[in-house]
């Protein structure tokens, strides 16, 4: 399905997923609110991933270090010189452009040969009227462009009362640094040897000349990265091992994101060129997803040799090295690093999710997130809210569910709209309780005690006793079975 980046934002907003941050004060540029359900799949995201790479394999530690750090670090690890962007400013209205992208944009014209009208014309295109290209801001199409300035990505603040110099920091622009300047703190405690990798989840902070596309590009957003440590003078199969765990961990990074939801398709490979490689890296490998406005990074991976421990060696004067023992001589390890956006891989689950199908004659649109990652499991809903006992029962079930995984009651419109709620948020289960289930006391009918269970995807229903729900549900979201598996040892309901 190639859904389109409005639908999905539209989706996002209405329910509950994402919303501009300060929305009421008009926006703050590029920044976003998690809303109810976001929050969940953000976590939920974070959560595999951590579990999936740090909690599962035996070489692996994980760090929460703090977003402000020692000035120092952003001048060792050539941010402050290097992290820039080159940009260009409009004289007449002041709007400040990306300059090796401002070929890139549409771009307002008024045209001489048309006695002045305004024409927007497409990126790198010359007016049909005049034939001129463009020379003065794309933007007012009035102000002349003022020449490259490099500009620096880092937001500045200060530490303490006293806002100087001196107490200049930053917010951090990625969260290896923290990565790489706790390296022997972490070695010291945990007795590592290598090859082992520290991996950390948390926010960094970018002053994006050109944010944009949701939250594909903002100021604010979080990162997922690993800094995996490999003894470059060791050797696997024949090969420097630094190269072979580059490999491996481009392996593992593509199956992951394929493992929980995106089609191999959607994905490819970028190989770094010679001049798109970064000071520091010996080999760049980019994770693309083909995102609405083309095939765009998802995440990188790269290896960035020795550079960052030497550099905070260098700059702290404290060696930064793993002893072999055999070998009986200090190693600065190389390091292997996957870095994803935590932000980004949330869009790309959810354009992936996105379906719109033809349900008896009428469009349903569901999200097929993968049911790790969906932020809601189960929805409990009565097929009458007016009876009290349907109501107590659906509250009681929602309840011992709620224990181990995320579920909600709904009880705000007719079933059928229930469904179609959860369908367009991915919730993979609704448990319904009706009439049959608690009985007619004043008809002295007997429940029989059994519920309905709806699967998004098939949307097939089984009925199943209110008692075995839980280990219906545990069956497919803890054990791995299927659907068909599972719904096999049930009568179907009819829907
Ligand atoms: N430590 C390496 C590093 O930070 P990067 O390619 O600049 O490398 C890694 O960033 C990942 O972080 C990107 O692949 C992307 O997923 C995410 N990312 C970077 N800048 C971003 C931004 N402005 N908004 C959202 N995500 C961003």
């Amino acid at each position: 399905m190639n859904v389109t980046m409005d639908v999905l934002v539209s989706l996002a907003k209405r329910r509950g997923f994402i919303f501009q941050s300060s929305e009421i004060y008009g926006g703050t540029g590029s920044c976003w609110d998690y809303g109810p359900l976001g929050v969940e799949l953000k976590n939920n995201i974070k959560r595999v991933w951590w579990r999936d790479f740090v909690q599962q394999r035996d070489d692996m530690v994980g760090l929460d270090a703090s977003i402000l750090m020692h000035p120092t670090v952003w001048k060792a690890s050539g941010h402050v010189d290097h992290f820039t962007d080159p940009m260009v400013d409009c004289r007449e209205c002041k709007r400040r452009f990306r300059a090796d992208k401002v070929d890139e944009m549409d771009w307002t014209h008024y045209c001489a040969a048309t006695k002045g009208n305004k024409f927007t014309i497409k990126a790198g295109e010359p007016c049909k009227h005049c034939g001129e290209r463009r020379t003065l801001c794309p933007e007012c199409g009035k102000g002349v462009l003022t020449a490259p300035r490099q500009f620096n990505l880092m937001f500045k603040t200060f530490m303490g009362p006293v806002e100087e110099d001196a107490a200049l920091t930053y917010l951090r622009p990625e969260t290896a640094q923290g990565i790489f300047v706790n390296f022997d703190n972490v070695l010291q405690a945990t007795r590592r040897k290598l090859p082992f990798g520290i991996a950390q989840i948390g926010k960094a902070f970018r002053n994006e000349i050109t944010p944009g596309n949701f939250i594909f590009r903002s100021r604010e957003f979080e990162q997922m990265e690993i800094e995996y440590f490999v003894n470059p003078n060791e050797r696997l199969d024949g090969r420097p091992a630094d190269e072979v765990w580059h490999d491996r961990w481009i392996d593992d990074c593509r199956a992951w994101f394929e493992r929980y939801g995106l089609d191999p398709e959607h994905v490819t490979l970028h190989e770094h060129a010679g001049e798109e490689l970064a000071h520091y890296s010996k080999r760049t490998v980019d994770l693309l997803y083909r995102f609405p406005m083309g095939w765009s990074e998802l995440m990188g991976i790269a290896n960035r040799t020795d550079f960052d421990l030497k550099q905070h060696a260098k700059f702290s004067g404290k060696s930064l090295t793993w002893f072999d023992e055999e070998r009986k001589e200090h190693v600065v390890p190389y390091v292997i690093e996957p870095s994803a956006g935590v932000d980004r891989a949330l869009l790309a689950f959810l354009l992936d999710a996105y379906r719109e199908e033809q349900v008896r004659g009428e469009k349903r649109v569901v999200l097929r997130l993968h049911p790790e990652l969906a932020p809601v499991k189960i929805a409990v809903l009565p097929l009458l809210k007016k009876r009290p006992e349907i109501v107590a029962t659906c509250h009681e079930l929602r309840a011992r569910l709620a224990r181990r995984w995320a579920a909600l009651y709904d009880d705000t419109a007719a079933i059928g709209r229930l469904y179609r709620r959860q369908d367009e948020v991915g919730t993979p289960f609704c448990v319904t309780v009706d009439v049959k289930t608690v009985g007619d006391a004043e008809k002295r009918e007997a429940g029989d005690g059994r519920v309905t269970i709806r699967d998004r995807d098939s949307m097939e229903q089984i009925r199943v006793p209110i008692a075995d729900v839980e280990t219906v549900v545990s069956r497919i979201l803890d054990a791995g079975a299927t659907w068909t598996e599972v719904a096999a040892g049930y009568p179907r309901a009819e829907g």
